[in-house]
């Protein structure tokens, strides 16, 4: 069975990245999320897409030159699209893990670490998801290579996965050079040929971000090892159809 993974939770019918984009993903019945996570100038992991809060609250300024008290004033759904009346906060990693605790999602944490570094990122998430005995439940990604070794050298046990955005070829070797067990490619950087290749050599497949029916319908049909989509509703009923 292919995994339905909601991207930033239910991003398309929800404010990313918050709790409420979470917890509506769940009750679509996505089999679990992917969120981005980047550190505070008091060094709380929160959970937020862009190197600023300029696109997605009513303030302005990199995360990191935030506290998270600071931050948890911000409203994240200010420039969202999708009607809220409540105020929708930027939520640290650990209130996240607290409320998967509840349930039996996955977790994709993509590390947001490509541009700013976020030196010791990797050990204070890797540290945290061992608090919470989540393991078992998360997959750590990232566009930097060198932060995905640094996680397998802090936990040769932890999941990873690569992500890409530019087709090369026989990404799933590479991936085993790097120890990972996955590939987040986005959607038009891989082919269903190289989808099956990857998965009969041992590394997941997970494109993102998979959106259109046309596209969940062929991934399902060739159970690809996951999506990551926006609409996880629209996912999960499709995959009920087949
Ligand atoms: O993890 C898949 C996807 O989220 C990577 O791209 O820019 O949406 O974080 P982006
Ligand atoms: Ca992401």
């Amino acid at each position: 069975m292919t995994f339905i993974l909601a991207h930033r939770g239910s991003a398309g019918t929800h404010p990313e990245n918050t709790m409420e984009s979470f917890i509506a993903a769940e009750k679509a019945g996505a089999d679990g999320i992917e969120l981005d996570v980047q550190l505070t100038a008091d060094h709380e992991i929160v959970v937020i897409h862009d190197l600023t809060v300029d696109r997605t609250t009513n303030g302005s300024g990199y995360v990191h030159e935030f506290t998270f008290k600071e931050l948890s004033k911000l409203k994240a759904n200010y420039h969202s699209t999708h009607f809220f009346k409540k105020k929708c906060r930027i939520p640290a990693l650990r209130e996240v893990f607290t409320w998967l605790c509840s349930n039996s999602l996955l977790c994709n944490i993509e590390l947001k670490n490509a541009v700013t570094r976020y030196r010791g990122m990797e050990k204070m998430v890797i540290d945290l998801i061992r608090d919470y005995g989540l393991e078992k439940r998360v997959i750590l990604s990232s566009f930097n290579r060198q932060s995905l070794v640094h996680c397998l050298e802090i936990n040769p046990d932890i999941q990873t996965a690569l992500l890409y955005n530019e087709a090369f070829c026989r990404p799933w070797e590479y991936a085993g050079t790097l120890g990972a067990s996955g590939l987040h490619p986005k959607l038009k950087c891989i082919t269903d040929k190289d989808i099956l290749a990857s998965m009969e050599y041992g590394v997941a497949v997970r494109p993102y971000t998979v959106n259109k029916e046309k596209d969940m319908k062929r991934l399902f049909s060739i159970n690809c090892s996951a999506i990551i989509t926006d609409y996880p509703g629209r996912a999960y009923r499709l995959r009920e159809q087949i």
